[in-house]
């Protein structure tokens, strides 16, 4: 693959230390320029409070982090962004004006008519609204979007099940990592010892985005996937990885069995594409009883973090339904691996690079 040269918009946060981990040696992209907001005119190493436990790379802590301006990523063939929803929302439209091909985890834009919404193992084919995106922005670069941290384990199992057994009806409830607040997130006062029954404008946002990257992207809009949700969001005191237990009701009658078959044999696109951050299992389905588990099975699969684990497959209510447990990495597989994964596979189809 032809090498890229990427520009990290909030790299010193949660997710934007994610991507430079995951970046440090990867194959074709190679991150040339670190933006950041308060942290600007800082060496990386001292501005970036490092939250994992593998050392921070050693060339990413000499170099300087830079304003955030198009100016400052002259050259680079992309932009990550991990900028806060209202930074974003000002900020990633004068990127891609300038001709930068953007991929945003804010929230700001992904309900954009014309913004794909990608999760690559899903819904790669929503990538085509990028060409109306360009005419009626009259941008030269474009912006793509990747889910809500919650969003995205959550329709990588939907998928399967939704094109294997017409599923109709899916009742969700989140236990939602503190690191899913970004840093310094949740005041340890309000989380230790506790639950926190409520996230703001989190339930929504699951809801809309969901039917959004399952629904079908034709005549350049997409038409959202004709599901009924009830979704209760909560946050735990875990460090990282999101758990949500599923109650899923089908038109017809399906097994704990068939379901299991459906979600191990999942595969898209990065992984016939052979995507360097791609996991070979996009989903590992347990079967111990007390599995998935935040602390022992977050890094899961043959790249850390990137495969959703799912346990617990068992009856529902009757014949037509099923319920399950899952877990995946919030800022990795909900947050930077998915967005380099995207940008794999559009340079894969010929969307970066000049
Ligand atoms: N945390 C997750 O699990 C997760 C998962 C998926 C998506 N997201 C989304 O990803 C984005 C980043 O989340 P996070 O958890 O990494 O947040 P975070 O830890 O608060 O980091 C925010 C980053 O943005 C920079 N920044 C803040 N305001 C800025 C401004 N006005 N101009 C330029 N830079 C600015 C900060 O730089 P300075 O420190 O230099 O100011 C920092 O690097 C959010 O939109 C979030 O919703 C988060």
């Amino acid at each position: 693959m032809k090498q890229l040269t990427a520009g990290l918009l909030g790299s010193t946060g949660a997710v934007g230390q994610r991507y430079v981990a995951m970046l440090d040696d990867h194959p074709f992209i190679r991150l040339e320029t670190l933006m950041g907001g308060e942290s600007a005119g800082k060496m990386y190493g001292e501005a970036a409070r490092w939250l994992s436990p593998t050392e921070i790379p050693r060339a990413a802590a000499r170099m300087k982090v830079r304003s955030t301006s198009p100016e400052n990523a002259k050259g680079c063939d992309l932009v990550f962004s991990a900028l806060p929803s209202e930074a974003a929302e000002r900020v990633e439209p004068r990127f891609a004006k300038a001709g930068f091909n953007v991929i945003t985890e804010a929230s700001a834009r992904r309900m954009d008519e014309h913004v794909p919404l990608i999760i690559p193992e899903v819904n790669p084919s929503h990538l085509s609204l990028l060409d109306v995106q360009r005419k009626r922005t009259g941008w030269r670069g474009s912006i793509v979007a990747t889910p809500n941290c919650t969003v995205t384990g959550l329709t990588m199992v939907m998928k399967p099940l939704l094109g294997r057994f017409k599923l109709r009806k899916v009742v969700v409830t989140s236990m939602q990592a503190i690191s899913g607040a970004g840093f310094p997130g949740v005041p340890s006062l309000l989380i230790t010892d506790n639950v926190i029954p409520y996230i703001k404008n989190e339930e929504e946002k699951v809801a809309d985005e969901s039917r959004k990257i399952l629904g079908v992207a034709a005549g350049g809009s997409v038409s959202p996937a004709n599901l009924e949700l009830a979704i209760s969001c909560n946050r735990v005191p875990v460090v990282d990885g999101h758990l949500e237990t599923l109650y899923a009701e089908f038109s017809g009658a399906v097994t704990p069995a068939a379901a299991t078959k459906a979600l191990t044999r999942f595969r898209g696109a990065p992984q016939e594409l052979h995507l360097p951050t791609a996991p070979e299992h996009p989903i590992i389905v347990r079967t111990e009883h007390d599995r998935p588990q935040p602390r022992l099975d977050r890094f899961a699969g043959s790249v850390p973090g990137m495969s959703v684990v799912v346990g617990r497959v068992r009856n529902g209510i009757g014949r037509n339904s099923i319920q399950l447990t899952l877990l995946s990495h919030n800022t990795i597989r909900g947050g930077a691996g998915t967005a380099i994964l995207t940008a794999e596979l559009m340079a894969a189809q010929g969307r970066l690079g000049r």
